[in-house]
């Protein structure tokens, strides 16, 4: 038994959201993101979850849209982005439970697979693999390492179908 629930994000919550992402991330950015985001077409509502402890709002994570272009052409894909825990609730398994909750509702839509950019010693130990091994590569900033460009297969996934490897294509997440 955990104090803790993982449930899809609602409108009341939207403010709380930005509190926690603010704490997380120590600035404004990703929560300014995050609005873009829901303005656009990659806002995903069944997979932009929250985390709550009683009425606080203590994690969230959100799988957008985004796109794969590659030789097959373009095609609509998923991305994990962002993912944060208030400061003062790390290190509980939260955002492991969102990882995975959030997975589980990509799965549920049929999604094949699930890209994102961050570290890999924390997003391998949750099933994620480099990008790169699966014929998809990510524009990521200078200082990242390649390793952090990753992907998450799920069963609908088709190693032979084409239109599964290319170029990734972000969610206005960042600017
Ligand atoms: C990353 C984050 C969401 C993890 O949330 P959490 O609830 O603490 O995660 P979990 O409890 O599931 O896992 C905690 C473990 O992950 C590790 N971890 C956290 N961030 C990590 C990172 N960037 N690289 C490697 N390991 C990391 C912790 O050290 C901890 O391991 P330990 O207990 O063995 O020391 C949280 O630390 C956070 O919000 N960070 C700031 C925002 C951020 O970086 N988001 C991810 C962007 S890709």
């Amino acid at each position: 038994m955990t104090g803790w629930q993982v449930r899809p994000e609602r409108p009341e919550d939207f403010d709380a959201i930005r509190q926690v992402l603010v704490a997380a991330f120590g600035d404004d950015e990703v929560a300014d993101g995050v609005d873009r985001i829901r303005a656009s077409w990659t806002y995903r509502p069944a997979t932009a979850l929250v985390a709550v402890s009683g009425d606080e709002v203590v994690g969230c994570v959100m799988i957008d849209g985004c796109t794969l272009t590659g030789d097959a052409g373009e095609r609509p894909a998923a991305m994990l982005t962002p993912l944060a825990v208030s400061p003062g609730h790390q290190r509980r398994g939260i955002g492991a439970a969102l990882v995975r909750a959030a997975l589980a509702g990509a799965e549920q839509a049929g999604e094949p697979l699930v890209v994102l950019e961050g570290s890999p010693k924390y997003y391998g130990s949750l099933g994620f693999r480099p990008a790169r091994d699966h014929g998809i590569e990510m524009r990521l900033p200078d200082w990242a390492p390649p390793e952090a460009a990753q992907v998450y297969l799920l069963p609908a996934y088709d190693p032979a179908d084409p239109t599964l490897r290319g170029t990734v294509g972000y969610p206005p997440v960042y600017g």
